[in-house]
């Protein structure tokens, strides 16, 4: 008889479990899923850290073309913090994603299922083929507006294919993209393209969020002004005909778009004359194939520097292996292309693992809560990755969603971003995955370019709120403030050891001391220091993650610095100093609490929505403070500091200990009042 998906048992009940793990609540994969899985065998971990070197070269050799091999491993950690992976070989990342492909037997595999956000419109499915040719033209459209190797073009775009075929273009030339997410502002978009001395901007008219047009180009213009762009071209989502391969037209009502003359142009004008065959430019392993703007500790973003060998070895090889990714699966990963997530793995993972991917458009709960569970169900979605602050959004809604849905096709899920909660991880576990699926709870970061702590499908365990070991070939290590290692049950700081994964950033965008201060800076230049607390729950190194110990916060798991939106709060005319905390929530993860402190105005409503647009404005709706504090005082110490520590501990309701040292001690008791009659987000 054969047997149903549904009915594979891809898990082993707790008594296989072993002796030092035997606990309720752990699971091991079975016979079956090991037998499918690419690894399987533990020793896989030994084995790599012998000489994790020579394994991440094997890894480099077996799946990716290289024009030029890499000469050797030799060179790599002579200048440490400053490293080099495969030296001297030569590639194309876009070669690697596509032409590989389609000159074999995948040519005409679907490499991009895109549903759009309205249920009234086509899918798109784009073949490696399809996809293949849109790149090829597109980049020659990018040499048209004289975009060269190195340079860099912006990306503001939703989550349409032409974000894939704009990255993978710039990839396909040399030229380094700088992805910026499409619900962030416009003011924001301009402080990266600044900063990156962008070329060029690849953008779109607007966006559909639960049926309402958004004008992305709008917000595109702010960002544009007073940059270097010189061109801004533009794909027409909203009233376009969605893909004239279909042959079907969509009219709806359209967005105004200003067009600048000879700055602006259409998307599909530039694409109907632009040459369909490329030369990929043949890029060295140490080229730079993106820069991506992340949130630090200070108000101003990093631009995170990926190079091209070692981070799409990385992404190709954690992409195979954290999810199993078979030719036959279906892989969902629900991040948008604006952050590490998308990059990783809604675009260059799965494409060059050959894989076909699901991607949507839209909002998870439109036009209702059973929108995610029904893609899964109608395309038939294997492997799913996701945020907790997801899950927990739906465990709010209800079971019921779910449940109508059939999603027995799902065979691996994963989770990413924020630390998973027990109820979250068996909600996900149990509704969504049937009790079947190994659940694979995957730490990193923007600069570790791909995932580097979780299970393994094959290996295991699956255990709620840890995430399992390190990747093969990557060294972790939990350290005191000193710099010992701590033992089992005590919490402390996560490090990575060198030699550092080859996806690893390799430096910021014009800023190098940042780069040395802020990874190398706490225990030396053999160890990264990843800003989040950690402890190991065994022998084996499987590892729990507790959550940032920065001043970043992890907002439904998008990160965001408190310095960010302080500095967008005092811009505000009316406001003469701040402070921003994060705190707990249960679905997002943390949310902003910001105490403010006003000129020569009483706190009111009126003021507070102005606050709040000012946020919009300055980064994106996602930034959002969850309540504003007004205050005539913050607690500071004698030397005028604001003890932002303290303000954590007051916005967490837990006790607060000696404040006789602070320069006005009674502004904590205030703060505790105002806290508890406020009630706004
Ligand atoms: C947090 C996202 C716990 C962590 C890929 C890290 C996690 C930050 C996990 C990076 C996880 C990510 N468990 N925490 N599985 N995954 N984080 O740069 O605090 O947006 O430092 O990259 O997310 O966020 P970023």
């Amino acid at each position: 008889m054969v047997e149903t998906m549904a009915r594979t048992r891809l898990l082993k009940p707790i008594k296989w479990v072993r002796e030092d793990l035997k606990k309720k609540d752990s699971f091991w994969p079975t016979e079956e899923l090991k037998k499918k899985a690419w690894v399987s065998n533990e020793l896989i971990y030994k084995e790599a850290a012998k000489d994790p070197v020579a394994f991440w070269g094997k890894l480099a050799r077996e799946e990716i073309d290289w024009y030029e091999e890499f000469s050797s491993e030799k060179t790599y950690w002579e200048d440490l913090p400053h490293f080099k992976w495969f030296v001297d070989g030569k590639l194309n990342a876009c070669y690697n994603a596509l032409d590989r492909h389609v000159k074999a037997w995948r040519r005409n595999k679907a490499a991009i299922i895109w549903e759009p956000e309205s249920v009234n419109e086509p899918t798109r499915v784009l073949t490696y083929y399809d996809l293949f040719l849109k790149v090829n033209k597109f980049a020659n459209v990018l040499k048209s507006l004289g975009v060269k190797k190195g340079d860099r073009v912006g990306i503001y775009l939703p989550l349409i294919p032409e974000v894939q075929i704009a990255m993978l273009a710039c990839a396909r030339i040399g030229a380094i993209h700088s992805v910026v997410f499409s619900a962030f502002s416009g003011r924001s978009l301009k402080e990266r393209m600044i900063d990156a001395e962008a070329k060029v901007l690849v953008t779109a008219d607007g966006y559909y969020r639960r049926g309402r047009s958004l004008n992305l180009k709008a917000n595109a213009d702010i960002g544009v002004e007073g940059t270097d762009i010189k061109s801004v071209v533009v794909v027409k989502r909203i009233g376009l005909e969605v893909d004239t391969v279909d042959g079907r037209k969509i009219v709806r009502l359209g967005l105004d778009t200003d067009m600048i003359e000879g700055r602006d142009f259409w998307w599909h004008d530039l694409m109907k004359d632009a040459d369909s065959y490329c030369e990929p430019e043949i890029m060295d392993s140490e080229d730079t194939l993106f820069i991506l703007y992340t949130s630090g500790t200070t108000g101003k973003p990093k631009g995170i520097i990926h190079e091209t060998g070692g981070y799409i070895t990385q992404a190709l090889w954690t992409t195979k292996w954290n999810f199993d990714m078979h030719d036959e699966d279906l892989f969902w990963c629900t991040a948008d292309v604006g952050w590490i997530t998308g990059h990783t793995y809604s675009c260059y993972g799965p494409l060059l693992c050959g894989a076909t991917m699901v991607h949507f458009e839209g909002a998870p709960n439109y036009p209702d809560i059973g929108r995610w569970w029904n893609i899964i169900q109608k395309y038939g979605v294997t492997i799913f990755y996701t945020a907790p602050t997801a899950i927990r959004m739906f465990m709010q809604w209800g079971e019921e969603w779910p449940k109508k849905y059939d999603l027995s096709s799902l065979r691996i899920l994963g989770t990413v971003g924020e630390p998973i909660n027990k109820e979250a991880w068996m909600w996900y576990f149990k509704h969504i995955g049937g009790e079947r699926c190994p659940l694979i709870d995957t730490w990193w970061q923007t600069e570790t370019g791909g995932a580097l702590i979780n299970s393994l499908p094959g290996i295991g365990p699956f255990i709620p709120t840890v995430a399992g070991r390190s990747f093969p070939g990557i060294t972790s290590a939990i350290l005191d403030e000193e710099g010992n290692p701590v033992t089992k049950d005590e919490g402390g700081y996560l490090v990575l050891k060198s030699p550092f994964a080859p996806g690893m950033l390799r430096g910021v965008f014009k800023n190098p001391e940042r780069y040395e201060k802020t990874y190398f800076g706490v225990y030396g230049n053999k160890t990264y220091y990843t800003s989040d607390g950690a402890r190991f729950l065994d022998e084996m190194g499987n590892i729990r993650l507790t959550g940032r110990v920065d001043d970043v916060m992890k907002v439904a798991g998008h990160r965001l610095s408190t310095a960010e939106l302080e500095n967008a709060l005092t811009e505000h005319p009316s406001v003469v100093e701040c402070a921003v905390v994060a705190t707990p929530h249960p679905i997002k993860g943390e949310v902003p609490i910001a105490f403010v402190i006003l000129k020569g105005e009483e706190g009111s409503d009126t003021i507070r929505k102005k606050l709040m647009d000012q946020v919009n404005q300055m980064i994106g709706p996602t930034a959002r403070p969850d309540k504003i504090i007004f205050t005539e005082d913050l607690p500071k110490t004698r030397s005028g500091k604001i003890v932002r520590r303290l303000l954590k501990t007051l916005v967490k309701g837990e006790k607060i200990g000696d404040v006789t040292t602070l320069m006005n001690p009674e502004s904590v008791e205030i703060l505790r009042k105002k806290l508890a009659s406020t009630k706004q987000s």
